[in-house]
């Protein structure tokens, strides 16, 4: 019995959905911990896409338990379509009564915030993540739970919502909300979603007890993460091992495996700072090739060199016991691959570890170290065979960090992965 959380380790978008996909095989149950609808896991099976936002990647399977946990925040309608989308097609669904639901002021509330920063804006999703966890916080949210009982709804909409219209308010914008409508809306979700919602907890930690496998399928990745991400240019939940367990319901001592996933270079969606960003030739080609673009927003992503600085924080706070390495073969046949170890300071200090202000953070240059390409005709995927320059490559980030490498992965499909 293992219980393996999958954690992306830089910004997001690392091959969250592949690597989940590959490894919930032997799995009985594959649960999302944190974060909502602005996840985008693509999954390819067959040669056919699957995009999930906010439904695990092991729901494409029949025989495996799929599980929304308390951490996540749930958009109902996103959710329904997402279902409607796969049909019969899928194994069973469980959320949690705890899972907050994000409201339809939440996600207005959302672009209203954001167009209110003008240039400093985050470039969040949209999605109302930000405004659902504040809610939360604020101790005004709307649980799964609160959904199966008409009082209950109607009392927490008479706490929340007269807050969100002053809010709406203050950014001038329009609605029509009120707390009767919102009262037929949540019905309406309570009668397509209700035997849905338990309590995950005990699901989740009933299958540990009974020895099956589980896996945790982390959204975003650490370096948004609320707390140690790139604060303010962050998500509002955290994506990191301690936040896998919080979310779904369990013990962190129950956690066997932290599976690190990296891309073999870097990509950022939304504002923020990137030291190792590429705004020229190599930076497009990336893109073009690694078809960087948003699975959620259809957003172009930033693209740049592999950061060691930034992993060194990831695995410092999530513990990684591997990594699995992703989108190798958008490297291959590159002159010269880079690999940033170090940043340097203003005053040309060497500076190890990554900062947590964003203005120092800015003064910083990457220290590079070069590393010869590889061809792909030296890659075969079916005897493991990859060429000595890619082992060099690996062998070093696997040194550098003090982590081993289980997982390389050469494409988007389930059998483009190597073991190693
Ligand atoms: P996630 O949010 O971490 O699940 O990642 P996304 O699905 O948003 O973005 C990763 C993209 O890269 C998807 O289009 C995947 O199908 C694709 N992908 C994953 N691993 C590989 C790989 O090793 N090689 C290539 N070429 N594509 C990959
Ligand atoms: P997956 O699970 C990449 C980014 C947004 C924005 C910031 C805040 O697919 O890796 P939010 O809507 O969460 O308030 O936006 O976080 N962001 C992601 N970037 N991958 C994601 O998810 C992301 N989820 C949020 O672009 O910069
Ligand atoms: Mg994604």
């Amino acid at each position: 019995m293992t219980v393996t959380t999958i954690i992306g380790a830089q910004w997001g978008d690392e091959g969250k959905g592949k690597i989940t996909d590959y490894l919930a095989d032997n799995s009985k149950v594959v649960a999302r911990s944190q974060g909502g609808n602005n996840a985008g896991h693509t999954i390819v099976i067959d040669g056919k896409k699957h995009k999930l936002h906010l439904l695990p990647s092991g729901i494409l399977r029949k025989d495996i338990i799929s599980v929304i946990g308390n951490g996540v925040v749930v958009n109902p309608d996103v959710l329904l379509k997402e279902l409607d989308n796969l049909g019969d097609e899928r194994g069973q669904l469980f959320i949690s009564d705890r899972a907050h639901v994000i409201m339809p002021y939440h996600k207005l509330l959302d672009g209203g915030e954001e167009s209110s920063k003008g240039k400093s804006m985050i470039g969040t999703t949209g999605n109302g993540i930000g405004p659902c966890y504040s809610d939360k916080a604020s101790r005004i949210g709307i649980r799964m739970g609160d959904l199966l009982d008409d009082d209950i709804i109607i009392e927490r909409l008479e706490k929340a919502l007269p807050r969100n219209l002053a809010l709406l308010n203050h950014y001038k914008i329009n609605n029509r909300l009120t707390v009767e409508g919102l009262f037929q809306t949540c019905k309406e979700w309570r009668n397509k979603l209700g035997d849905f919602i338990t309590d995950a907890s005990l699901l989740v930690n009933k299958h540990i007890d009974e020895g099956n496998n589980v896996l945790l399928e982390g959204a975003q990745g650490v370096h948004i993460d609320i707390e140690y991400g790139t604060y303010p240019f962050v998500t509002s939940s955290s994506p990191t091992t301690a936040g896998a367990a919080l979310g779904s319901g369990i013990a962190p001592s129950k956690i066997d495996d932290v599976v690190g996933v990296t891309k073999a270079y870097l990509t950022r969606v939304g504002s923020g700072p990137f030291p190792t960003e590429l705004e020229d030739e190599v930076g497009e080609m990336i893109r073009d090739k690694g078809q960087e673009f948003g699975t959620t927003t259809g957003r172009p992503r930033r693209c740049g060199w592999l950061d060691l600085v930034m992993l060194e924080l990831s695995h410092r706070i999530c513990g990684f016991t591997s990594l699995a390495l992703t989108k190798l073969d958008i490297l291959s046949d590159m002159d010269e691959i880079k690999v940033c170890i170090g940043y340097k300071g203003e005053d040309g200090l060497e500076i190890k570890h990554f900062p947590s202000s964003l203005t120092y953070l800015a003064k910083c240059s990457p220290v590079y170290k070069t590393f010869a390409g590889w061809s792909s005709s030296g890659i075969d995927i079916s005897k493991g065979i990859v060429p000595n320059e890619m082992e060099i490559f690996l062998d070093f980030i696997s040194e550098k960090l003090n982590i081993p490498i289980s997982i390389i992965s050469l494409g988007p499909g389930r059998d483009e992965t190597i073991i190693s």
